[in-house]
């Protein structure tokens, strides 16, 4: 069915005080705490190994927790107890698996509070990105449940002669390996194991070694809710070693990887070269996302969508805008009215109600950021840098503005703050598509024009898998605007979309001669 009696959950109005003030309250209580991770397997958290300690990306001085990192013989373990869970697991009932995680959709609702301050905590962002971060899991939970059930209840039942009965049936593949990145600690980490669950699939998570406390606190809570221990196993630690390990392995059936395009290119090679079956992987990447303006764009629309698109969670979305491609018949008023709205933006402590963006994840990222404006201011003109906080010891990058000749001057994806401007004339703008589209990325796109055919005629266009007209280009909503993109930006198929499950599952058809 089009619509479903699902709705996506609603999470915390901060802009009504009645709403704000307890929830800050209970925030509060989380504000010292100190968690503690490490490898879970068959339901046990391993913590012989060595540990390191999490700090807060925006007070590098506030400790959150201690990660005690899975090793190679770890990872092997979790393996190994993931491939014997998968025999009981393949055959528990659907309903069954999709109770599960409606149990942990209620469980992570319940315990949002710890959540949120964990996603404020270890990955520094603020307190409306963190509301959302566990709305989003949560629907993700129930969506993939809803999904589970049209799926897998009893096998298709397909024409065929007199006589004969032939059924397609879904089911798991085996062990899926879930890679994760840290800018969604929670809903991609969780995102892609509800879905490799519920189809029938056990799990080895591999969450980034950034965010492993809060994906820490997730499997504990799956387990309160009902997935066996065998079905989920847990492994914090470096990529290069604890990742490498698992797309080497044999018995690893499939892996769902969110990452870099870089990583995901690693895990494909190491797939390929690896002994045993052919199994597939699912990648969401990056991008290199543009806007294209024309001239009967609403400027003052433009600049708020830009912004928003651009510097919300510090830029560090996959679907963030990079480039803004603005007619040059507007591109003055355009840029005037940025400049106002970036002047508006508060950069602050992500645990303050008054911050619009807080730090980047980690002190590398804010160097290699800063290097690149500085780099390309000299290419180009900076237009504006939103001020600083004074006396801050974080992760911070200044939301910049700078206007460049055109996309091909960035040769790779920048997951920051920063926002590039290029101007073109009308008779330019096949151009200004080619160039997009020669990049390869492929994820989104946003148009501003009110010239209704030539936005459908840009949307058909550029390549991309998310393309957004009027409106900001971040923020796809589970079961709303199913997202993934194509080309360097991923493999598809599209998360919160209708057709994500079945990427998960082998198919079956009996044939059976009556
Ligand atoms: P990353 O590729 O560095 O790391 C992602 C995960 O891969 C981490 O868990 C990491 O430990 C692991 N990893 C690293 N090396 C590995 C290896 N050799 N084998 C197996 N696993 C390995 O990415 P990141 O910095 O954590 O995340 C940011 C990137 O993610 C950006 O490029 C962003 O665009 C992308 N992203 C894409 C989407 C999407 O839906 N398309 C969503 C969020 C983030
Ligand atoms: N799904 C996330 C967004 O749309 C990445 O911004």
């Amino acid at each position: 069915a089009l619509f479903s009696d699902r709705i996506n959950s609603a999470g915390i109005n901060l802009h009504m005080s009645c709403m704000r003030e307890p929830f800050l309250a209970a925030l509060e209580a989380w504000s010292n705490n100190e968690w503690q991770a490490g490898a879970v397997i068959n339901g046990v958290t391993q913590l012989d190994t060595s540990s390191r300690p999490v700090n807060c990306p925006a007070q590098p001085q506030e400790l959150v927790g201690q990660v005690h990192d899975a090793d190679r013989n770890l990872t092997e373990l979790a393996i190994a107890a993931a491939h014997a869970g998968f025999a009981n697991w393949h055959k528990t009932p659907i309903e069954h698996r999709a109770v599960a995680l409606e149990k942990l959709a209620d469980l992570l609702e319940q315990h949002s509070d710890e959540l949120i301050a964990l996603c404020v905590r270890e990955a520094g962002k603020t307190l409306q990105d963190s509301i959302d971060e566990v709305r989003e899991a949560v629907d993700f939970c129930r969506y993939y449940a809803q999904q589970g059930r049209a799926l897998f209840a009893k096998p298709q039942l397909m024409p065929g002669p007199t006589g004969e009965s032939n059924t397609l049936s879904l089911e798991g593949r085996g062990v899926f390996a879930c890679i994760s990145p840290w800018n969604f600690p929670l809903a991609i980490f969780l995102g892609q194991i509800s879905a490799a669950l519920v189809a029938g699939n056990t799990v080895v998570a591999k969450p980034a070694e950034q965010t492993s406390l809060i994906a820490h606190r997730t499997v504990a809570l799956m387990l309160e809710a009902g997935f066996p221990n065998e079905v989920i196993q847990l492994v914090p630690g470096p990529g290069a070693e604890v990742g490498q390990t698992l797309s080497e392995d044999e018995r690893i059936a499939g892996v769902c990887f969110t990452g870099s395009t870089a990583t995901a290119k690693r895990i494909n090679l190491a797939l390929a070269n690896r002994a045993g079956a052919i199994v597939p992987l699912i990648a969401e990447t990056g991008g290199q996302n543009a806007m294209i303006v024309d001239s009967t764009a609403l400027p003052e629309q433009v600049a708020k969508d830009a912004v928003q698109s651009a510097f919300a969670s510090a830029g560090q979305r996959c679907s963030a805008l990079r480039v803004l491609y603005v007619q040059d018949d507007i591109a003055e008023r355009v840029i005037e009215l940025l400049q106002g709205a970036m002047a508006e933006l508060r950069v602050g402590l992500p645990a303050s109600y008054a911050s619009d963006l807080g730090p980047v994840i980690d002190s590398a990222a804010q160097q290699k950021l800063l290097a690149h404006i500085e780099h390309i201011s000299e290419h180009g003109k900076l237009l504006y840098q939103t001020p600083l906080p004074s006396k801050q010891s974080g992760y911070f990058v200044p939301p910049s503005l700078i206007e460049i000749d055109g996309i091909k001057q960035l040769t790779e994806e920048q997951f920051g703050p920063i926002l590039h401007l290029v101007r073109y004339k009308a008779s330019q703008l096949e151009q200004v598509i080619a160039d997009i589209n020669s990049t390869g990325f492929g994820l989104t796109l946003g148009i501003h024009s009110r010239n209704e055919g030539l936005a459908q005629r840009i949307a058909k266009q550029v390549r991309v898998g998310n393309v957004y007209i009027n409106r900001n280009q971040i923020g796809a909503m589970v079961g709303v605007q199913p997202f993934g993109g194509q080309g360097l930006s991923g493999t598809g198929p599209k998360a919160g979309g209708p057709h994500y499950l079945q990427r998960f599952v082998t198919e079956r058809t009996v044939t059976n001669n009556l």
